[in-house]
């Protein structure tokens, strides 16, 4: 039989290439054949016709045998020289070559036959079947050759076991041959089927592994560069931010006194100038400080000095801050603290940062007419993390701070992305509100930089809740840390 697997279409020709691949290894059958299958086979033939059957591979290899041995021949071994004899005539046998889609007959000193039947596929030899001993339908009596090579052999006796060999005909023979060759090449062409689709398979595998490797490896390289980019860009910042702010405090200071009339009286015009030069300068001075406070919050390099904290004294001290301001806005700005008296071990300048930052949103989002309400309780927390712990481990304190407002809102889509840094939810160029975009990505580091988190939540009918909350000083103590080690308060400076 001489068929050719049917490739698997594939536009890029990946699957070809892999046939191919399979394809050109010459096909083996210890590789591609089930050997169960091929000794049931043996074995239904030899059951069938009572004729012994061998499969050997092209290298000589036994693969499947199913024989018996004949009376005659267990006669003959019985002697030296007959079993001597015996081998060398299996050996040719076995050695005999058919041709490729051939057959041919060895004979045997008995006068008994074996059919040597050459196995293909796709045109190439891959092993052969050898049946037999047979006897011919002619054969009578044992031929002179078996008394000349085992002299002591009574021949008479020889005789009666030769006829009690079943005789077959060449014809017969060659059909049977035919059949069983045919049923192998079946055999082989489902195995060698199989095999290559699982070969193919592997192959893909491999491929695509390869193929994965690979696009780690790059993407690996991208994110050194970027981390390298990243860490340029910081330095950049910091480095970039502090030159400009030793120039711009002149410029402050100096429109300061322009303004107080310090160098000399200014015409109204003049005054207006230079109130917008001062102004524009603390805007810029504003917007380099918060660069320089994310430059160092990001890098780690920024230390937390931390001490025993009052809560309601920080809020105390932003609602004074910022009270002109909303006066200023027409919006109410009320404290409710219900006396919380919990201590944070805190660095209070920058607790005062994150509820200036909020509160400053809060105002500036509320119209006129609004309210803003900073509310803190003292909760009893439990530790997410640490869930199976929860009945040993010492109760956690919490000191939670609300920054409740009734202005826009910020809708649920955009509350995980305005604390990144610059992101502002209506950047366009007709946005009625100042700033850059910073003062939430400082808040929500320096939240967590004292082992805290923020979330934002909707007000009740229209406005946003910022939620800040701060472990309690002995939660810190006997918590864990969540603090990030690149931001781990720097205890040298305590
Ligand atoms: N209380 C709030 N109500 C509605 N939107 C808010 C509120 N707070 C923040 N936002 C939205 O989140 C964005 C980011 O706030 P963030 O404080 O980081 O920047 P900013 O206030 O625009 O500028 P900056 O604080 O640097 O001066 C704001 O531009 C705004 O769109
Ligand atoms: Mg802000």
């Amino acid at each position: 039989m001489t068929s050719s697997l049917t490739r698997p279409p594939n536009s890029q020709g990946t699957a070809t290439v892999a046939v191919d691949v399979v394809s050109d290894v010459p096909v083996r059958l210890e590789d591609v054949v089930d050997r169960d299958a091929l000794e049931e086979l043996c074995q239904s033939m030899h059951r069938l016709f009572g004729i012994s059957v061998r499969v050997y591979t092209s290298e000589g290899t036994l693969m499947a045998s199913a024989a018996s041995e004949l009376e005659i021949c267990r006669f003959v071994n019985d002697l030296p020289a007959g079993r001597l004899a015996c081998g060398t005539t299996v050996t040719a046998a076995k050695a005999v070559d058919p041709g490729v889609e051939g057959e041919v007959t060895h004979g045997c000193f008995t006068g008994l036959t074996y059919r040597i039947v050459s196995l293909d596929y796709e045109g190439r030899r891959v092993g052969r079947i050898v049946l037999g001993p047979v006897a011919p339908a002619m054969l009578e009596e044992a031929p002179p050759s078996l008394a000349k090579t085992v002299p002591k052999l009574d021949v008479v006796q020889g005789n009666e076991l030769l006829t009690k060999v079943p005789r077959v005909k060449s014809d017969a023979l060659g059909r049977l041959a035919h059949h069983l060759k045919t049923s192998l090449e079946l055999i082989i062409f489902s195995s060698h089927k199989a095999y290559v689709t699982s070969k193919l398979h592997l192959y893909s595998v491999r491929e695509s592994y390869r193929e994965l490797e690979e696009k780690t490896r790059r993407l690996e390289q991208a994110l050194t560069r970027l981390k390298e980019l990243d860490r340029l860009k910081l330095n950049f910042l910091a480095t970039v931010s502090h030159e400009l702010r030793t120039p711009l405090t002149s410029i402050i200071g100096y429109s300061e006194m322009l303004g107080e009339g310090i160098a000399g009286e200014l015409n109204e015009e003049q005054a207006e100038f230079v109130k917008t030069i001062h102004g524009k300068g603390e805007q810029l001075l504003a917007l380099i400080m918060g660069l320089l406070d994310l430059s160092k919050l990001e890098s780690g390099t920024m230390s937390l000095r931390e001490s025993p904290t009052q809560i309601s004294r920080v809020l105390g001290d932003v609602v004074s801050t910022l009270a002109p301001v909303a006066r200023k806005k027409e919006v109410d700005l009320v404290l409710d603290d219900d006396g919380v008296a919990c201590e944070l071990a805190a660095d209070p300048e920058r607790l005062r940062q994150v509820f200036v930052n909020l509160v400053d949103n809060a105002v500036k989002f509320t119209p006129k007419g609004g309210s803003v309400t900073l509310r803190a309780r003292v909760v009893d927390g439990a530790d997410d993390d640490e869930p199976g712990a929860a009945l040993l481990a010492p109760v956690r304190r919490d000191v939670v701070v609300s920054v409740a407002d009734t202005g826009i809102g910020i809708p649920p889509v955009e509350r995980a992305k305005v604390f990144d840094a610059f992101y502002q939810v209506d950047s366009s160029s007709t946005r009625e509100y100042g700033g850059t975009g910073l003062g939430l990505s400082i808040v929500k580091r320096i939240v967590e930089a004292h082992g805290g988190t923020v979330r934002i939540e909707s007000n009740e009918a229209t406005g946003a809740v910022f939620v800040v909350t701060l472990p309690s000083a002995q939660s810190r103590r006997s918590l864990p840390s969540r603090v990030p080690a690149a931001l781990a308060p720097d205890s040298s400076k305590r």
